[in-house]
């Protein structure tokens, strides 16, 4: 070989080396609701931080709105390594394989952020984060959302009102059993989907937090609001586990530094993005808010929490009875 031949060779060599030392490892996050909600500011947030905890050698790129996936799409996605990070709702972990997740979803089993809190942040919330890791799938946190309100055209107040309405839910079947239990026909859908659904009468009604609800504007093709408060949704905060194994040490620390700091602001803001929705659907004017008598709660709730025991056993006798261990649960025996 020539000299020169040689040398450009090495030159060649040395520019792709600086080239893949300078590269920042870039890492998709996805999710599908607005980048103005407790989840979507979360995720900015983690993206700024990783950045900053790295000096730059992460570049997190946020993709909201489904605009890179919608619900069933990303965590496929996910697991083939075409994403690396998502924050689905706890309700969306069925069709993974994990139907534990949707303990949070029976109806009334939280009265508020501090009894569930006392689950995520505990032991009962890392052993559910622990089982996606056969899924190929490590589970970083819990980030809060909130509270759902019911909506539909008609105004919710009795059971019986829920007769024979089409309600969209999330791919949940604590959630299918709710809707039944109400007396209301579920329907399965993406949530990028609903407003439409809404606007074309596709479906009559959903749930939702107002956070949601609002930056969705559901709030506009609904005409009423209930604020029952009926049961909760959050998220679990999940990347590849491939990928993330396979980080540098340094860039695994500083990146679940920057996860507990974003985790704690999600955590903090959720409450009251929630509380700010809600007044602005309340302003609006579009929906009318309804709140239900305490005569009117306690009739949905009996209704309601015979949901734990007809899902006993796809989800576990054992994890809802350690949950209403944390909580004090005053929902009667399974
Ligand atoms: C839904 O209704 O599908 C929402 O839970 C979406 C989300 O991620 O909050």
């Amino acid at each position: 070989m020539k000299t020169g031949t040689l040398l450009t060779g090495i030159l060649c060599l040395l520019c792709a080396t600086v080239a893949l030392a300078a590269d920042p490892i870039a890492i998709k996050f996805s999710h599908v609701v607005a980048a103005d909600t407790p989840k979507g500011k979360a995720a900015d947030r983690f993206a700024q931080l990783a950045k900053e905890k790295t000096n730059g050698r992460v570049e997190v790129t946020v993709y909201p709105n489904s605009t890179l996936f919608k619900d069933k799409e990303e965590m496929e996605a996910l697991q083939l390594g075409s994403v690396q990070m998502l924050a689905p709702s706890l309700a969306k972990f069925g069709p993974l394989g994990v139907k534990e997740f949707e303990v949070f979803d029976l109806p009334y089993l939280f009265d508020d952020y501090g009894q569930l809190h006392k689950v995520t942040k505990g032991p009962v919330g890392k052993s559910l984060l622990d089982k996606l890791a056969d899924k190929g799938v490590l589970g970083l946190a819990y980030w809060d959302n909130g509270f759902k309100v019911m909506s539909a055209n008609k105004p919710l107040k009795e059971v019986r009102d829920f007769r024979g309405q089409k309600m969209r839910i999330q791919s949940s079947k604590v959630l299918d059993a709710q809707m039944r239990a109400l007396g209301a026909n579920p329907q399965v859908m993406a949530f990028s989907e609903v407003y439409q659904a809404l606007q074309t009468g596709v479906v009559d009604g959903t749930e939702n937090p107002p956070s949601n609800l609002y930056t969705q504007k559901m709030h506009e093709v609904q005409k009423y609001v209930t604020l029952s408060d009926h049961g909760y949704l959050g998220y679990a905060v999940i990347v590849n586990k491939p990928f993330w194994d396979g980080l540098p040490a340094d860039i695994r620390t500083a990146l679940e530094e920057a996860m507990v700091e974003a985790t704690d602001y999600a955590n903090e803001i959720a409450k009251q993005e929630n509380d700010d929705a809600l007044a602005k659907v309340k302003a609006s004017g579009k929906s009318e808010l309804i709140t239900l008598t305490p005569e009117q709660k306690a009739a949905w709730k009996k209704k309601l929490v015979e949901v734990h025991r007809q899902m006993a056993d796809r989800i576990g006798k054992d994890l809802i009875e350690s949950i209403y261990q944390e909580t004090g649960c005053d929902c009667g025996k399974l």
